[in-house]
């Protein structure tokens, strides 16, 4: 698996992506009503391909198949991790996360912070994250 720098070509990938994964995996802790607000948010991908902006997105490949990806904010948000659902539970989002934390000491950022969802909330934690506050998103 190779992590990398999003290109401009995968834009459409990765919205696909995003919108099967939370149809395909979340859909487990949230209603279909939720689900379907959720996967028709527009995903943010300012900062790809060129970087220029104040967002990262890092994808996950094997071979020309990409498995995942991630997006990451100079003020240390981890805004989106999604994997796609043949992928789930080898090793993808841990291998962004690796990612981001070279970029996060590259750049000298000390604390990486998340909104998990509930379907993630155990993936974070297993990898050191702890809950701070719990809230309510409104989206659409
Ligand atoms: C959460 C998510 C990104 C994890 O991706 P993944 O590639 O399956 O995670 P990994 O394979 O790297 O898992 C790493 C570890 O976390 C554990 N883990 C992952 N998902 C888990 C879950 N739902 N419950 C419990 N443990 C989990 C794995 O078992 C693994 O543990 P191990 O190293 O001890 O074996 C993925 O499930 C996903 O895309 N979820 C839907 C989208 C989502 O909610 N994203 C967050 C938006 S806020």
């Amino acid at each position: 698996m190779n992590v990398r720098l999003a290109k401009r070509e995968d834009r459409p990938v990765l919205r696909r992506l995003f919108a099967e994964t939370v149809r395909a995996i979340n859909a487990t802790d949230y209603s279909a009503e939720q689900v379907e607000a959720w996967a028709s948010v527009p995903v943010d991908l300012e900062g790809c391909p060129d970087r220029l902006g104040s967002r990262s997105v890092f994808v996950a490949e094997l071979g020309c198949e990409i498995l995942g990806f991630t997006t990451f904010d100079t003020d240390g948000h981890l805004d989106h991790l999604y994997v796609h659902h043949r992928f789930q539970k080898h090793g993808v989002a841990s291998a962004l996360l690796l990612k981001i934390e070279e970029e996060a000491v590259s750049r000298g950022i000390n604390r990486i912070f998340t909104d998990a969802s509930i379907t993630a909330r155990p993936f974070f934690e297993n990898v050191g994250f702890r809950l701070i506050n719990q809230r309510t998103v409104v989206v659409n």
